[in-house]
C-alpha cells in the first residue's frame, strides 16, 4: 500500500520560527596595565592586481575599450593550437630543456585560463556606414604607428555625399559614460595615407543622441602618422555612450591609438577615475601591493609582466596579455602605481617575476635567473635612484626627478615547488647587498604557509613570508586563535591576500574579515601587514566570485568587508592589552547546526525514489511521501522530474546537481528514510539536508566522484554548523537495485544506513558566537575594544577594566549589524552595510553596554593607565 502524504509540525521538525532564547551576554576584562604586542602601523595596506578588469575598464581612466587595436596579438612564449571541438587554446612554445612534450600544454586550472578567442580582436569597435557611405575595416601588421604598436586599423572610406560618413564606434569598456558639462580629452592618431576629407568625433547614446562633438580640419593624404587631440565638454548626460568617429570623404587610411579620458584623480593626465582611486584613500592604507597575484607570474617566461615596458609615454606600452584572459594596456603602469602610492601616503610593495611562472613545469633554470634578478634591481633603481643612475634618468624623463619611496618587494607568486626557497634566496641577497632596508617578502601558498620552501631557503634568510588566506567564514570563527598558535621564528608575517568566503560577499563574510583582522592585530609581533583580494570588480567580468569593491562604467559600490577594513584602520590601537572574557550562551540556539531543507537529488545520473519519510526524534512519523504526485515539492530547481507509476523519476544526466527540495520540512534533528536506485549515468543518489539552494546544503553522497564512494558532504557555507566528515564506504552504487536508505540526524552529528549497514558519518560543530580584543591608542588616551556578536539577539557585554587611574564616561561606540546575515551591498543599494554609531555614555571601570544582533563593534573607552 502507499504511503499517503503527512505533514505535522513537531519537535525537532519545525518551520522557521527562531525559539525564543534567554538574551545572550558577555563578560569582558580588559587590563590596561599588561600591555602585549604592539600594534603594527604597517598592518592596513591594499591589494591592486590586474583582474576582473580592476585597472582597464576600472581605476585606470581610460574609456575606449582595445585602444590600440591590440587585443588579438598572442602573448610571446605562446602557440595557438586547435582543440578536437575546433576552438583554439594558447601553449606553451618551449619549456626548458629535459622536461617532456606532454607536459608542454598547461595544466588545469590554468588550461582555462589560455583559451584563445579570435573575435576578441576586434573587441569594442565597429564600424556603421550612414547616409549611403561605403567603407571597410581590418587590422593590419603594415605601417605600425610606432615599435610597440604591432597592429592598427585599415579602413576604406567611400562616403562622398554631404550626409554620408563610415562611422567607427567604440562601446568603451561596456559603455563610455558621459556627463554634461564634463569635458573630455580625446587623442587618436590617423594615417590618411590615400583619404581626403573631414573626421568629426561625436559621443553618442545608443540611438545616435549626439551628447558631444568636435570636428577636425580637413584631412589630406599624407603618409605619416598624425596625431589629433581634442577636449569635448559634453551636453547631455548617458552613463552607456558611446564614441564615434565619423570620416567622410574618400580614400584608404589607418586608424591607431584612440584615447578618451575623463577628469582623473588628482587631476593628473593618463590618471585614475576619482570614485575608484577615493574609496582607496579613505582605507588609508599603509602599503600597496601592485601588479599581482597570478598576474605577476606570466603564462610563459616572455610573457610576464615587465615593468621596463611601462616607463614611458603611454601610446609607447606595448602592453601585454594577462592571466586572467584580457589584454591589459599597462596604461596604470609601474610609474603610475608608484605616484598613486605617494598621493595616498602609502608605501609601495612591488611584486617581481621571480623565473617561475603559473605552468609547473615552466621555471627558468636557477643558474639562467641573473636577468630576472636584474630586472627587479632596476625596478627599485627606478623607484629610488638617483637622477644620474640609469634608471633614475628615466624616471625623470617621466616628470619626477625626486625617488619614490620602495620598501618592499615580493619575489613571484603562490609557487608550489620547494625549491622556490633557493630562488628567493638569490633575490634576497642581491637585493640586500645593494638595499638592505628593503624588506624581501617570500610567497607562501593560497591558504597557509609552504613549509618545503621556508626550509630550503632557511629561517634565518628570510625576512618575511607572504601567507595568503582565502577562508570559509566559518573557519575563521572556530579557528580564532589560529596565530597565537603560531611557532616564533626569524621572519613575520604578511597576509597578501585575505578574504573571508561567504556569499558574493556579505555581512557574514564581512564579520569573517572582522574576525581575521582582530586574529592579526592581537599578534602584531607577528603578523606585520595584511590585505584583501582582489580588490576590484567590474561587474562586467568575473574572474573571481568574491571581491571588496564592485562597478560598472559610471557606478561603484564596496561591500560590507570595506567598511569593516575602514574601521579597523580608524581604529588601529598602538599595543594589545590582555583581554578575556566569556560569554552565554555558548552557542546561539536560533543558529542551529542544522535547520535549512531536505531534499533528494542525483549528480550527472538518473535516478529513482520511494517511501519517503520523516520522523522526529521520539521516532514519530512526520510526513511522508508515496509519491502520487510532487505536490509537496518545491517547483524543481534544477533536474527533470516527474511521478510515474507511484515513483519520483529523475531523468536529466547532465544535471549537476538535480535537486528537489520538500517545501514544508525542515529538518533540526530526526530521521529520514526512502528507497532509492539509480538508472542510468555516471554517480549514485543524493539526499539534501539543511539546504538552501542549488550552492549550499550538506549531502548524502551516494556513488560521489564517478561512482567510487558513499559519504556526508558539504556545499557552500552556511552561518551555522561546520561540517567535519567521519567515516566513508568505498565502492560503487549497483545498477537498478533498489537500496534502503536512512539518514539519522542528531544534534550535532549525523548517520547514514544503507541496506541496514551504516555506510558515513559526520560530526557537526558550531563555533563560538562572541569574540573580543582590545588595545590602547596612546595618543588618544583610549582603551579600544573590538567585539563581534554572532547571536541574532542584542548581547547584554559587561566590560570591566583593569588597570586604570581615571575612566572619562563617554567614550564612542561604532558598529555593523545585519538582521540578515546574508544582506549584501549592491550597486542599486550601495550603503545598506555600513557603520553606524551609537552614544556611549556612562563608561567605569565597571558599565555594560548592548551589542546589536550579528554586529562587528568598536568601542572608544576614554581611559587612563595607572
Ligand atoms: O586574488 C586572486 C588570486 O588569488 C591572485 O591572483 C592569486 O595570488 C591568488 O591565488
Amino acid at each position: 500500500m502507499k504511503t499517503t502524504r503527512l505533514t505535522l509540525l513537531l519537535p525537532g521538525v519545525t518551520l522557521l520560527a527562531a525559539a525564543a532564547s534567554p538574551p545572550p551576554t558577555a563578560s569582558v576584562r580588559v587590563a590596561l596595565d599588561q600591555p602585549g604586542a604592539a600594534v603594527p602601523t604597517t598592518l592596513h595596506g591594499i591589494f591592486l592586481e590586474e583582474i576582473n578588469n580592476a585597472f582597464d575598464g576600472g581605476l585606470y581612466a581610460e574609456r575606449i575599450q582595445n585602444r590600440s587595436f591590440e587585443e588579438g596579438v598572442l602573448p610571446p612564449g605562446m602557440k595557438l593550437v586547435k582543440q578536437p571541438d575546433g576552438s583554439l587554446k594558447m601553449e606553451l612554445e618551449s619549456l626548458p630543456p629535459g622536461v617532456p612534450q606532454e607536459k608542454w600544454p598547461m595544466p588545469w586550472p590554468w588550461g582555462n585560463n589560455c583559451v584563445w578567442k579570435p573575435e576578441r580582436e576586434l573587441l569594442a569597435w565597429s564600424l556603421e556606414l550612414r547616409g549611403g557611405a561605403k567603407g571597410e575595416m581590418k587590422l593590419t601588421d603594415g605601417q605600425p604607428m610606432n615599435a610597440a604598436s604591432s597592429r592598427s586599423l585599415a579602413m576604406t572610406v567611400d562616403a562622398a555625399a554631404p550626409d554620408a560618413a563610415v562611422a567607427l564606434v567604440n562601446s568603451g569598456y561596456w559603455g563610455v559614460p558621459v556627463a554634461a558639462g564634463t569635458r573630455y580629452e580625446l587623442t587618436l592618431h590617423l594615417l590618411p595615407a590615400s583619404f581626403t576629407g573631414r573626421v568629426i568625433a561625436t559621443l553618442e547614446s545608443a540611438d545616435s543622441t549626439v551628447l558631444g562633438r568636435h570636428e577636425f580640419g580637413a584631412v589630406e593624404p599624407v603618409a605619416a602618422w598624425r596625431r589629433l587631440t581634442a577636449g569635448i565638454t559634453a551636453t547631455g548626460t548617458n552613463p552607456k555612450a558611446r564614441l564615434v568617429l565619423s570620416f567622410s570623404g574618400a580614400g584608404a587610411l589607418q586608424v591607431d591609438w584612440v584615447s578618451l579620458f575623463p577628469p582623473t584623480y588628482r587631476n593628473r593626465p593618463n590618471g585614475l577615475r576619482p570614485d575608484l582611486a577615493k574609496y582607496l584613500e579613505d582605507l588609508k592604507p599603509s602599503f600597496v601591493r601592485y601588479p599581482g597575484g597570478c598576474y605577476a607570474q606570466g603564462l610563459s617566461w616572455a610573457s610576464a609582466p615587465d615593468w621596463r615596458t611601462m616607463v614611458c609615454p603611454p601610446e609607447e606600452r606595448p602592453g601585454q596579455w594577462g592571466y586572467w584572459q584580457y589584454r591589459s594596456t599597462d596604461g596604470f603602469g609601474y610609474h603610475e602605481f608608484l605616484q598613486f602610492c605617494e598621493d595616498i601616503g602609502a608605501d609601495a610593495l612591488y611584486v617581481a617575476f621571480c623565473g617561475m611562472t603559473v605552468h609547473p613545469e615552466n621555471n627558468m633554470p636557477l643558474d639562467q635567473i641573473g636577468p630576472v634578478i636584474q630586472q627587479t634591481l632596476d625596478a627599485i633603481e627606478y623607484a629610488r635612484g638617483p637622477v644620474t643612475s640609469k634608471w633614475g634618468a628615466v624616471r625623470a624623463r617621466m616628470g619626477r626627478p625626486e625617488p619614490f619611496s620602495l620598501k618592499y618587494v615580493e619575489i613571484g607568486n603562490e609557487h608550489p615547488p620547494a625549491i622556490y626557497g633557493d630562488y628567493y634566496v638569490k633575490f634576497r641577497e642581491a637585493i640586500k647587498a645593494r638595499y638592505p632596508d628593503i624588506t624581501v617578502i617570500m610567497s607562501m601558498f593560497w591558504s597557509g604557509l609552504n613549509p618545503a620552501a621556508i626550509e630550503r631557503a632557511g629561517d634565518a634568510d628570510i625576512d618575511m613570508v607572504d601567507e595568503h588566506a582565502y577562508r570559509e567564514a566559518s573557519w575563521i570563527r572556530a579557528n580564532f586563535d589560529y596565530f597565537d598558535k603560531y611557532p616564533r621564528k626569524p621572519w613575520t608575517i604578511y597576509v597578501g591576500e585575505y578574504a573571508s568566503h561567504h556569499g558574493a560577499g556579505d555581512w557574514y563574510g564581512g564579520m569573517g574579515d572582522a574576525l581575521y583582522l582582530m586574529m592579526c592585530e592581537r599578534n602584531g609581533d607577528l603578523v606585520k601587514m595584511a590585505s584583501y583580494a582582489p580588490l576590484f570588480r567590474n561587474i562586467h567580468k568575473s574572474d573571481w566570485g568574491i571581491n571588496l569593491i564592485e562597478f560598472d562604467a559610471s557606478r561603484s559600490f564596496a561591500h560590507a568587508s570595506y567598511y569593516v577594513q575602514k574601521m579597523f584602520a580608524e581604529n588601529r590601537p598602538d599595543v594589545n592589552l590582555a583581554t578575556s572574557y566569556e560569554s552565554t550562551p555558548k552557542h546561539d540556539p536560533a543558529e542551529p547546526r542544522m535547520a535549512g531543507k531536505i531534499g533528494l537529488g542525483s549528480w550527472n545520473t538518473e535516478v529513482e525514489f520511494d517511501d519517503f519519510k520523516v520522523f522526529d526524534e521520539q521516532g514519530r512519523l512526520v510526513a511522508g511521501d508515496g509519491f502520487e504526485n510532487i505536490d509537496a515539492w518545491d517547483a524543481p530547481a534544477s533536474g527533470t522530474w516527474a511521478v510515474r507509476d507511484g515513483v519520483l523519476r529523475q531523468t536529466d544526466k547532465a544535471a549537476n546537481p538535480a535537486m528537489l527540495l520538500r517545501r514544508d520540512v525542515e529538518l533540526k534533528t530526526g530521521r529520514i528514510t526512502f528507497k532509492a536506485r539509480r538508472t542510468g549515468g555516471s554517480e549514485g543518489f543524493l539526499l539534501f539536508f539543511n539546504a538552501r539552494g542549488l550552492d549550499n546544503f550538506m549531502f548524502a553522497n551516494f556513488g560521489a566522484a564517478g561512482n567510487t564512494f558513499t559519504a556526508i558532504q558539504d556545499r557552500g557555507e552556511r552561518t551555522g554548523g561546520t561540517l567535519r566528515p567521519g567515516q566513508h564506504t568505498p565502492g560503487p552504487i549497483e545498477d537498478r537495485r533498489w537500496h534502503e536508505v536512512a539518514l539519522v540526524v542528531g544534534a550535532d552529528h549525523a548517520e547514514l544506513l544503507m541496506d541496514g549497514r551504516k555506510v558515513a558519518d559526520c560530526r557537526i560543530e558550531n563555533p563560538p558566537d562572541f569574540f573580543a580584543n582590545a588595545g590602547y591608542d596612546e595618543k588618544a588616551g583610549c582603551v579600544v575594544l573590538k567585539a563581534s556578536n554572532y547571536h541574532q539577539l542584542p548581547r547584554v557585554m559587561e566590560i570591566s577594566l583593569t588597570g586604570v587611574s581615571q575612566v572619562g564616561a563617554a567614550g564612542e561606540h561604532r558598529f555593523m549589524t545585519s538582521a540578515d546575515p546574508y544582506a549584501e551591498n549592491s550597486l542599486e543599494h550601495p550603503l545598506r552595510l555600513v557603520p553606524q554609531s551609537a552614544p556611549l555614555a556612562g563608561c567605569a571601570e565597571r558599565f555594560t553596554v548592548t551589542l546589536p544582533p550579528h554586529s562587528f563593534n568598536v568601542l572608544r573607552i576614554p581611559a587612563a593607565r595607572k
